[in-house]
């Protein structure tokens, strides 16, 4: 199969959809890998190292969609990119089609077959290719948060790891699943008093257990909340109701009791957030204040840390993209439940619940259309 890796068009966005590494695990199974020239560049990969790893470099974007029977990228195509998707091209990326009609209709106009990562799901229920940006931006919100406490940056000027003799900064973490373990493991690090709110015993179980008494778990009520989030110095979002908007922990009222130049990162923002006061901001203009608490509510923090970020996804995506190249999309699509259940838009055809239902669109049944 010919593999296309294009440049990501969209602005301020530096992953790249495979690393050098991955380049070379589909070349020693006997596929060609087009890698659009500087592609890699946002991220620190060089032309030279993608050639190395067996890729050939090539001008443009439009030599990638053109010649690719596979392309594999990190966000939604964009307006640029809708006319140059081919019939029966594999587009192999983050879609989020739920939340993009106009993305939709192109995909189904174009007769293409889009597979979008967050939809991959395992037989337990998880979400194998969302795990790795929940956690780059659980660790970041540590380190956005602890940055922000800084008195320079609006914060109340207090080191969360403290001093001997000065106390340490309290962190409370709404959400102790994937962003919220990995917010601890980084504050815990910083020797900073760490709390944890969730409303599953297993994970609070789990947190007790493998941070041996260092970390506070509590089972997350309104009232163990409100206790909680007025004691904060940095308060982290990191709920999730799979499928459903955030729900709103945090209230107004409650926000008004933390201290003045507290910091709050409200992680869950992209499912519209778990604090009433947040509201989606951008690296550019990341923080605002509101009752004289600081708020960070960047929904796409990984991209921030792109070189990190890009092999935590390949990481990922490879296998499925190996198994992609391997089989064509119909053998892989039979042979592995989960990587089915990415398959948002067949040719021409939704096949994915959640997206027809956004937009009143008739769903086919993706095993029918394969005639299994
Ligand atoms: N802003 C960004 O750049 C970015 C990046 C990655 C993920 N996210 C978002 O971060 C959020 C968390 O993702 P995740 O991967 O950790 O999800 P997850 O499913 O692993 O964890 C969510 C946790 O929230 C808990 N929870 C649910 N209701 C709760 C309540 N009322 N009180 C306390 N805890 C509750 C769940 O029990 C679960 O442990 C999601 O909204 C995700 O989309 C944002």
């Amino acid at each position: 199969m010919i593999v296309g890796v294009p440049k990501e068009i969209k602005v301020r966005e530096y992953r790249v959809g495979m690393t050098p590494g991955g380049v070379k695990k589909l070349v020693d199974r006997g596929h060609k890998v087009l890698v659009e020239t500087k592609a890699g560049i946002g991220s620190g990969l060089s032309d030279d190292e993608y050639h190395a790893a067996g890729a050939e470099i090539v001008k443009d974007i439009q030599t990638i969609y053109g010649r690719a029977d596979m392309v594999v990228k990190v966000k939604e195509p964009i307006e640029p990119e809708y006319d140059l998707i081919r019939e029966n091209q594999i587009i192999y990326t983050y879609l989020h089609l739920a939340a993009d009609e106009t993305l939709t209709h192109k995909l189904l106009e174009r007769k293409c077959i889009a597979i979008a990562y967050e939809t991959i799901q395992l037989p337990d229920g998880s979400l194998p290719l969302l795990k790795p940006m929940s956690e780059v931006a659980g660790r970041m919100a540590t380190q956005v948060g602890a940055n922000t406490l800084e008195k320079e940056n609006g914060g109340k000027g207090l080191l969360l790891g403290g001093v001997p003799g000065v106390r340490q900064g309290r962190v409370v973490v709404l959400g102790g699943g994937v962003v919220g373990l990995n917010a601890t493991k980084m504050a815990v690090g910083l020797g900073a008093q760490v709390s944890v709110l969730d409303v599953n015993l297993s994970t609070l179980n789990y947190l007790d257990d493998i941070f041996h008494g260092r970390v506070q778990t509590v089972y997350s009520d309104s009232e163990s909340i409100r206790r909680y989030v007025a004691e904060a110095d940095l308060l982290i979002g990191a709920v999730l109701i799979a499928g459903a908007k955030a729900p709103n922990l945090v209230n107004r009222e409650m926000l008004r009791s933390m201290e003045d130049g507290s910091v709050l990162v409200d992680v869950a923002v992209d499912q519209g957030g778990c604090i009433e006061t947040t509201k989606p901001t951008t690296h550019d203009d990341p923080t605002f204040v509101v009752d004289g608490v600081v708020h960070y509510c960047v929904a796409n923090m990984p991209g921030a840390v792109a070189h990190t970020s890009t092999f935590a996804l390949t990481n990922t995506t490879i296998a499925y993209a190996a198994m992609l190249a391997d089989l064509g999309a119909e053998a892989a699509a039979r042979k592995d439940r989960a990587l089915a259940l990415g398959f948002n838009a067949y040719k021409g055809k939704i096949t994915c619940l959640a997206v027809a239902e956004a937009f009143s669109l008739e769903c086919s049944d993706l095993g029918q259309l394969l005639g299994k």
